[in-house]
């Protein structure tokens, strides 16, 4: 056995505590020594190989994480043993929804569109091209492009939660999740993973700049509640909206977000956001686990993903997205259907967190302003 391997032992059963101090002890000199959002930062510390090898050993050791059984349906979408709310999974009973047709405006818009021009993945509405500097045309759609970024992302980048949400991030890190798609490391066999593989790597470097140079907005209200709005998922759009029944429901172990304007965010309106119901102590409980690690249970995110959440160097931002998107990542990186080597950083993180602590996670950066 090489000496790493028996320090890592003693690491792993002494439980979680140590591994954030092993971890926290390599990553914060290293900050000190080179100011913070440095790249060579990051770089240095995805080169760390003692973390990566902890990783590997933690998740190794992780109990096969959550014996969820998943119904006949959600299998064929959910990678098995993940929790299916997080990947809206439409309802296989469809009580009326908003439905979209004819000429179609959003408010404040100068703009009108012939509703099945703009419809698809291929030729998405552009309702504020003031906004936004001009777009390449794998994110507006052009001659044999099928799925234009701004379809699902929207042209201001910051999409609907069963997307992602990527303005602002960093150009690298959009780039190196869809090489992740396109090998498989990262799995989204329904949308990503194809969409990866028929984009060029010149539309991909286009788009990434593109969306690296958008500045996000406020686009996610949490609310806390044990009772939120009886809900549906509907197939179009994967969208979660109010039931026409009316009437309230237990929210379990769930976030549920919901447009604030089912009609508006069916035409992609940028302008009109979400609404994510959490369950009642999730923010101050999220906040402790993302600022203390809870004494070992996870790492302090901000070492990372820097001050506020706001992303560092290639790191992403954690502030003001999506708390189903968050939640589904976290999931994804601990069941490993999210693997990219750069996420191994991310799997010391995850290992111990159980479902609750995911979702007051995930509710509490949501809360956040973005930068
Ligand atoms: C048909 C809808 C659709 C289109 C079109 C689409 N995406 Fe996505 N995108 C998604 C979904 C769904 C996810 C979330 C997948 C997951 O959970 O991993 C996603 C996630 C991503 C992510 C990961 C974000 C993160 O923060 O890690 C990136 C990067 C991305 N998309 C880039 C693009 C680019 C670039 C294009 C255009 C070439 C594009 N997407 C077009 C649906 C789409
Ligand atoms: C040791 C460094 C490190 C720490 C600590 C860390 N992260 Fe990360 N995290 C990363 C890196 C690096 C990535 C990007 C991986 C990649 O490029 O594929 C990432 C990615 C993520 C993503 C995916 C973002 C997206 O847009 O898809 C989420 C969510 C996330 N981290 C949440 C957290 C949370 C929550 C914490 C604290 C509880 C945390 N991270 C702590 C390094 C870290």
């Amino acid at each position: 056995m090489r000496a790493g391997e028996s320090a890592q032992r003693n690491v792993l059963a002494g439980l979680a505590a140590p591994i954030d101090l092993v971890i926290l002890a390599g990553i914060i000199p290293t900050f000190v020594e080179n100011g913070r959002g440095d790249p060579a930062v990051i770089r240095r510390i995805l080169r760390t190989n003692t973390y990566r090898r902890i990783a590997v050993l933690v998740c190794a050791l992780a109990p096969l994480l959550m014996a969820r059984q998943l119904g006949a349906q959600e299998a064929l979408k959910v990678p098995e043993g993940l929790p299916d709310w997080t990947f809206n999974i439409p309802d296989k009973i469809q009580p009326t929804a908003v439905r979209v047709g004819g000429i179609v405006r959003a408010p404040g818009s100068a703009k009108e569109y012939e509703w099945a021009k703009v419809a698809g993945t291929a030729n998405p509405p552009d309702w504020f091209p003031d906004e936004h500097p001009p777009a390449p045309r794998s994110v507006t759609g052009g001659a044999g492009i099928r799925f234009a970024c701004g379809a699902c992302h929207l042209m201001s980048g910051q999409g609907h939660p069963e997307a992602a949400d990527i303005a602002g991030m960093p150009a690298e890190y959009l780039i190196r999740q869809m090489a992740y798609y396109k090998t498989g490391a990262r799995k989204d066999d329904a949308r990503m993973g194809p969409i990866a593989n028929a984009t060029s790597d010149e539309d991909v470097r286009q788009a990434a700049e593109y969306f690296a140079s958008l500045k996000p907005a406020v686009w996610v209200k949490v609310i806390e509640t044990a009772t939120p709005p009886k809900t549906f998922i509907a197939t179009a759009g994967r969208h979660r909206q109010l039931h026409p029944d009316g009437g309230t429901e237990p929210i379990g172990r769930r976030i549920l977000e919901i447009p604030e304007d089912p009609f508006r965010t069916e035409i992609r309106d940028p302008h009109s956001g979400f609404i994510a119901y959490v369950p009642p102590g999730s923010l101050a409980r999220g906040e402790a686990l993302v600022k203390g690690g809870e004494s070992g249970k996870t790492v302090p995110c901000a070492v990372c993903h820097g001050e506020g959440l706001k992303g560092l160097g290639e790191v992403p931002r954690l502030a003001g997205l999506q708390p189903l998107y968050v939640a589904r990542q976290l999931f994804d990186i601990r069941h490993g259907s999210s693997a990219g080597k750069a996420a191994d950083l991310m799997k010391p993180v995850v290992a111990n967190l159980s479902e609750d602590d995911i979702i007051a996670i995930s509710s509490y950066l949501g809360s956040l302003p973005p930068p």
